[in-house]
Formats: structure tokens, C-alpha cells, sequence
């Protein structure tokens, strides 16, 4: 069965962009969220996105229109019962997860495939949760969805070849790269990624450099477009220590172990960009 009609759970960062990707790429795209008002904020991401694109000359005004006009929102995950694939992008809560799973399980028809964007969850548990775990998997998008060319497509033990080979077709519709992992903490690239960027705290904890010196040291050095310091910043520190703590309880290996200093800059609300001060200082924008 071609994937043809998409449904989006969650409507923030993750969910918005990749809700933007598929009806930019001509998909007829539901986007589901909890509330009118964070449907509308999705939204309006969206729109300003796209509104900005039209204004750089990236994308024609027809262009934009045509992509809105692919793209309806629900408040209801009964309004994804048509939906040839569902992307759930919702909280990062694994009982939440599996309620939202087990609720798309009963409501789509058989041949819907349900992928999560999960970064850090255990996909089999979540699939655990559909009596079709051959069709559920992992589609791991990177922020900003938009701009970021891969997806990391994530296999259990029990998700069929023929679920896997769906969403490699779909992902290449989207004009994405594919990576294929299995099921285990941070996949591929969080697998690397993660122990990285918690090295550059200890670097900074432990009084090596400033953040300015790691950050350059990384951008000039090896071609990063952000220093880990930086990206820690884009990425969100909370996201960062969530993702690791689920890695080192899972193979309690000292490189996933969250330093004092992330857990404690977490603890006081730097979370980055998002909350306007991390390693380094947003307030102004
Ligand atoms: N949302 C959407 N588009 C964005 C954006 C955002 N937040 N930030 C930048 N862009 C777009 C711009 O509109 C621009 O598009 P254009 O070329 O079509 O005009 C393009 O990205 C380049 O932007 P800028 O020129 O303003 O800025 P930069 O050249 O500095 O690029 C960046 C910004 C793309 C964010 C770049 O710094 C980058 O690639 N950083 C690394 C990002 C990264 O590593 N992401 C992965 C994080 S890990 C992850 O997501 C996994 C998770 O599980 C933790």
C-alpha cells in the first residue's frame, strides 16, 4: 500500500516541521494536537515558516499556497483515522506514547503504518502497545526539520521489511537520506552525539577551555556548523539530560552519565535557547 494521506501527532518543534516537510512535498497532511491553541500556535509556525521562505524568494507564493492547502488540523486523534502513516512527535513520556499508539491502533485501518519520532524511547515497548507491532517503527527526524536532510529510520525486532521499505520510499518523497538502525538508546547519530556534547561540559566543568574556545575549537576544527555548546543550547539542555539519563540507565556506561553541571544548569531552568539562557545568553532575541 503506497503511503499516500499523513497524520502528525504533536504540533511543536518536531511535529510542526515534519507536518511543513509532507505538505510541502504534496501530501495530504492532518496535524493533531491536544488544544485549539497549541493547534493554532503549530499552525502558525508553520505559516511563518513558509511565509518567511516566500519572502527570501525560496519558494513562490503559489508554492506556499499549495502547501497550505495540503495541511488540516484536528484536535482529535480520530480526525487521523484515514491516514496511511501516522508520525507521532508528541511529549516525550513513554505512557503517553503508548496510550496514543494503542488509541491509533483501534481507530486507523490495518494497513497504517504508525512510526514515532522518538529520540530516546524504546520503540518496541511503544509498539508493544498495537496488536500491529509489523507496523510500527521508528522515523527519527533532526531539528530544524526543514533544513536537515536526514531521517534515521529505526527497526524493532518486530517491525516487517516490508513497514521498513514503506517508509524508506515515503522518506525519499520527502527528499530526505535514510539511515537505518535498530532499536537501541540514541540510535545512530544521538549514540555519538550524546557522549559528545556531554564531553564539552566536562571540558567546560572541569576548566579546560571557555565555551567560546570549545565552540570555535569544534566549528574551525572539524567543520561543525555549531560548537557542541551551542548546539547543547539549540538542541535544549533539558532535551539533552533527558536523552542521557535514558542511555546511561539503559547501558550505565560513564561517557552517557550526565555531568553535575548539565543536571544542574537543567535545574535552574537554562535550558537553552528555548528558555532565553543556557551556556549562552538569548534574552535579547
Ligand atoms: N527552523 C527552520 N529553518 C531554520 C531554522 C529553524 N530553527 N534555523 C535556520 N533555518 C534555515 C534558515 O531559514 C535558512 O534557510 P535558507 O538557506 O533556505 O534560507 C537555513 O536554515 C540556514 O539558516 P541561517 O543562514 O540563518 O543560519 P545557519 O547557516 O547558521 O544555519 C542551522 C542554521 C541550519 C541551524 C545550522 O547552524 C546547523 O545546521 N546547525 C546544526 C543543527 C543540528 O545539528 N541539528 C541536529 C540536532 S540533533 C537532533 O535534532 C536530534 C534530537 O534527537 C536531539
Amino acid at each position: 500500500m503506497p503511503i499516500t494521506h499523513v497524520g502528525v501527532v504533536g504540533c511543536g518543534l518536531m511535529g510542526s516541521g515534519i507536518a511543513q516537510v509532507c505538505a510541502d512535498r504534496g501530501f495530504p497532511t492532518v496535524i493533531m494536537e491536544v488544544t485549539p491553541e497549541f493547534l493554532d500556535k503549530g499552525l502558525t509556525k508553520i505559516r511563518t515558516a513558509l511565509g518567511r521562505a516566500v519572502e527570501k524568494g525560496k519558494m513562490s507564493a503559489d508554492q506556499r499556497d499549495r502547501t497550505l492547502g495540503k495541511l488540516r488540523g484536528t484536535t482529535s486523534l480520530e480526525g487521523l483515522r484515514e491516514c496511511d502513516l501516522v508520525i507521532e512527535a508528541a511529549t516525550e513520556e513513554i505512557a503517553a506514547k503508548r496510550k496514543i499508539f494503542s488509541t491509533l491502533d483501534s481507530l486507523c485501518p490495518a494497513q497504517t503504518i504508525l512510526a514515532s519520532n522518538t529520540s530516546s524511547l524504546c520503540i518496541t515497548e511503544i509498539a508493544a502497545s498495537t496488536k500491529r507491532p509489523d507496523r510500527v517503527c521508528g522515523l527519527h527526524f533532526f531539528n530544524p526539520v526543514p533544513v536537515m536532510k536526514l531521517v534515521e529510520i529505526v527497526k524493532t525486532l518486530t517491525s516487517s521489511p516490508q513497514t521498513i521499505e514503506a517508509i524508506r520510499t515515503f522518506s525519499a518523497a520527502l527528499g530526505k537520506s535514510t539511515i537505518l538502525a535498530i532499536d537501541t538508546p540514541g540510535f545512530i547519530v544521538n549514540r555519538i552525539l550524546v557522549p559528545y556534547l556531554l564531553d564539552a561540559v566536562r571540558m567546560l566543568e572541569n576548566g579546560v577551555a571557555t565555551r567560546e574556545d570549545i565552540d570555535t575549537g569544534m566549528k574551525l576544527g572539524c567543520g561543525h556548523p555549531m560548537g557542541p555548546l551551542e548546539l547543547l543550547d539549540f538542541v535544549g539542555l533539558d532535551t539533552t539530560f533527558y536523552i542521557a539519563n535514558i542511555m546511561f540507565e539503559e547501558f550505565r556506561e560513564a561517557r552517557y552519565a550526565p555531568p553535575p553541571l548539565l543536571k544542574r544548569m537543567v535545574l535552574a531552568g537554562h535550558f537553552g535557547q528555548k528558555s532565553g539562557r543556557g551556556f549562552y545568553d538569548y534574552s535579547a532575541r
